[in-house]
């Protein structure tokens, strides 16, 4: 059954104003949220594998949003929404404490040159919300072609007394049943481009 993209997107929420992810599901259950979803392949694949999670993909390019949610529209999938926004502020004031099981950060943007090192979203703020933001014993996912971002990445998670490495095999974002690959990963893979992942637990 086709939905409305209106049943989709939810609007980045105004300044001041923290959201309940729950108020957008039919009914509540664990949440997981993909930061730069783009075109969303690995929301889709992730949540008709599994009905039982609600799940939030935040993109910022408007092209890949609207591509994502008309996707998901097309499909019918009712356990998907996609927010429009950057999600360095959203994770930072908009997320409440402790509400994410799983957060999904795939092929963050490297930016590779050292000048714009700074453009990088995972830094020590965003960590630190991030993990606010987690529930306990919720899991962080995170795959990157870049492997100097991919070590800084895990070089920030692996610091934090709060959480603690685990087996991306034994995290419970990535049954290995269910894992589609996400649109760059699928597009790297064919390249023959290392990807690394590391999955952490909130402690
Ligand atoms: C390299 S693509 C990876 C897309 C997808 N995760 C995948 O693996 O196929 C990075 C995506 O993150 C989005 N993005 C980067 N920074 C973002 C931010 N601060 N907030 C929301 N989306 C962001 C980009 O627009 C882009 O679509």
């Amino acid at each position: 059954m086709t939905l409305a993209l209106e049943d989709i997107i939810v609007a980045s929420p105004d300044e001041g104003v923290v959201v309940d992810p729950m108020a957008w599901f039919a009914a509540p259950g664990p949440f997981e949220l993909e930061v730069g979803c783009g075109k969303g392949g690995f929301l889709l694949s992730r949540a008709m594998a599994n009905p039982d999670i609600r799940m939030l993909g935040i993109e910022w390019a408007n092209k890949f949003y609207q591509f994502a949610a008309d996707r998901m529209a097309r499909r019918g999938i009712t356990n998907v929404r996609l927010m429009r926004t950057d999600a360095k502020p959203f994770v930072m004031r908009h997320l409440p404490a402790e509400c994410v099981s799983v957060l999904h950060l795939y092929h963050p943007d490297p930016w590779p040159k050292k000048r714009h090192h700074k453009r990088r979203l995972v830094q020590a703020d965003f960590v630190e919300a991030a993990i606010r933001a987690m529930v306990c014993g919720g899991h962080w996912l995170v795959q990157s072609d870049h492997a100097e971002y991919f070590e800084q990445i895990a070089g920030l998670l692996s610091a934090r007394r709060d959480l603690e490495a685990v087996a991306w095999e034994q995290s419970d974002g990535s049954p290995a049943d269910d894992w589609k690959g996400t649109n760059y990963e699928i597009k790297y893979a064919r390249e023959g481009r290392a990807i690394h992942r590391c999955a952490f637990r909130k402690r």
